[in-house]
């Protein structure tokens, strides 16, 4: 049948969806798929049905593609569409809401607060470090790609760092900074049948793993088996739980921080559609266990449901 890759939209991370839409056309394609672009920014998503398409695979990153609301609208059109459902997508799209679920179930999640706009005093903005620590990473708790993020060294960099993430959403979360490297860890599959992917650490040339280490750099570093097998281990059940929590489906990617300490890894978000650009982490991830980009464009795509 006729299958709509849905990239583009009107999210702060188009850029990268556009370049994950791309590389996901390109390989579904090479397979003889009846594959055609479709950015739902550009053209309403009823004509999707109109048009006769029979799956959708979404590589939509953020808010309006990733967040439950094109899931839903997909729900209601009938048309079987990649990755999880409404609930899991709207509650991995918040990193508090996300943080909150984990926390709950005894997951290690760094300490945080969440503080809306109207609750964002220069007296609160300054309690911060004093309940978090330094340094303290401010987030506006819908996006993704790091965009609106700052790594606030000390006090001076507070404001600076509310007001950079108050232009992407009306509620920041303040989360306590853990020393050491960041890890990714990649899920495929639902319920019993999941699995997670090797263990990958991430090194960035100048330190963050930003938006620019993401995606235009190519001296950050993606090494695996770096952990010892018994971390490697913990680390993989840690994210399968977290996905399970949420009640993912299909695919998923756990950020996470390991503290250099203890080596006690930290959960800081799932991402229900991550990136398939030539610099994303689920392809390097699949591959290191043989499956090729188009073998898992496609895998993804049968995985399509209602
Ligand atoms: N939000 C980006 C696309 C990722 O997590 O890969
Ligand atoms: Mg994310």
């Amino acid at each position: 049948g006729k299958v709509a890759v849905l990239f583009g939209g009107h999210s702060a991370e188009r850029p990268v969806s556009l370049m994950s839409g791309a590389g996901v056309l390109e390989a579904l394609r090479a397979f003889g798929v009846d594959a055609h672009g479709f950015d739902p920014a550009e053209r309403p998503l009823q004509a999707l049905k109109d048009e006769g398409f029979d799956r959708a695979f979404i590589a939509l990153h953020g808010r309006g593609g990733e967040d439950g609301t094109l899931q839903g609208a997909l729900e209601w059109l009938g048309i079987p569409y990649t990755g999880s459902g409404v609930t899991a997508s709207g509650v991995a799209m918040d990193k508090t809401m996300t943080k909150r679920v984990w926390a709950a179930e005894g997951l290690p999640t760094p300490a945080y607060r969440a503080l809306s706009r109207a609750e964002l005093t220069r007296e609160r903005i300054r309690a911060i470090p004093d309940e978090l620590g330094l340094p303290v990473v401010v987030k506006p708790p819908h996006e993704g790609s790091s965009i609106g993020i700052t790594k606030a060294m000390g006090y001076s960099d507070m404001q600076g760092a509310v007001e950079l993430a108050l232009g992407f959403d009306d509620e920041l979360l303040f989360e306590q900074c853990i020393e050491g490297p960041e890890l990714t860890c990649a899920v495929l599959g639902e319920g019993e049948a999941a699995v997670a992917l090797p263990v990958v650490e991430i090194r960035a040339e100048a330190g963050n793993y930003d938006f620019e280490n993401k995606y235009h750099t190519d001296t950050t570093q993606y090494l695996f088996g770096t952990l010892p097998a018994a971390l490697e281990a913990e680390v993989r059940q840690l994210v399968l739980r977290a996905y399970h929590l949420l009640g993912c489906r299909g695919w998923g990617r756990a950020d996470l921080m390991l503290r250099k300490a203890d080596m006690k890894p930290f959960l800081l978000e799932m991402n229900t559609s991550p990136g398939m650009t030539s610099h994303s982490l689920v392809p390097k991830a699949a591959q290191a266990v043989g499956i090729d980009y188009p073998h898992l464009c496609l895998w993804l795509l049968a995985q399509a449901r209602l």
